[in-house]
């Protein structure tokens, strides 16, 4: 009897509305994969994440600044649910090198523009697509990198592009992101953590 891979828990941090997470727990839901989102931190309990998480059963941890950056109370939080890799789903607080070092090569992050342009500190949500427009860009996308000590860095392991026309407002170069983001991001996060076959 072959038996199936352990699962592997992944936690996604999410600041804003979840439905990044919200995707991802059920691509791997439908596709039997051995990774499970056993963990949403969050930093809002407002945040439409929260709800999102209920409805799908998905323990939520509600951390404020001061819990993130404290090493007993994050890292215990996430032993807790046996958490082996993080995904960050607009997650708005910078990551504290303590957890950096510790989910080395084990934490990614999705952002909604073809990095390096657009990136870094005040540069999430809308502001992105304003710049995108503002700078006459032809084109926008994601990219989804391993998380390294500065904002928006550290190695690209996915990008997908879309066309942005003199037509496009920031709200329409929006729905487009998410729609990159609704068809890959599941998968990247799929290949990103799971075993080389
Ligand atoms: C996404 O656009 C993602 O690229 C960015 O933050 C947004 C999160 O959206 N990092 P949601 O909360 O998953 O709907």
């Amino acid at each position: 009897m072959i038996q199936p891979p352990a699962s592997k828990n992944i936690a996604i941090f999410a600041s804003g509305n979840g439905s990044n997470a919200e995707n991802i727990i059920a691509h791997l839901r439908a596709t039997g994969s051995p990774l499970n989102v056993a963990l949403i931190v969050t930093n809002r309990a407002d945040a439409g994440v929260v709800q999102r998480a209920a409805r799908l059963g998905v323990p939520v941890a509600v951390l404020t600044r001061r819990d993130i950056n404290d090493p007993a109370t994050m890292l215990g939080v996430l032993e807790a649910q046996d958490i082996e890799f993080i995904v960050l789903a607009g997650f708005l607080l910078m990551i504290p090198p303590f957890l950096v070092d510790r989910f080395e090569g084990r934490m990614i992050n999705i952002h909604p523009s073809l990095l390096p342009r657009h990136g870094g500190k005040g540069m999430f949500g809308r502001h992105v697509h304003e710049a995108v427009i503002a700078a006459g860009d032809r084109e926008t996308g994601i990219t989804v990198h391993r998380v390294s000590h500065h904002y928006d860095s550290g190695a690209v392991i996915f990008q997908a592009r879309v066309p942005v026309d003199s037509t496009d407002t920031p709200a329409t170069v929006e729905a487009k992101i998410h729609a990159l983001e609704r068809e890959h991001f599941p998968r990247v996060v799929c290949e990103a953590f799971s075993p080389i076959p």
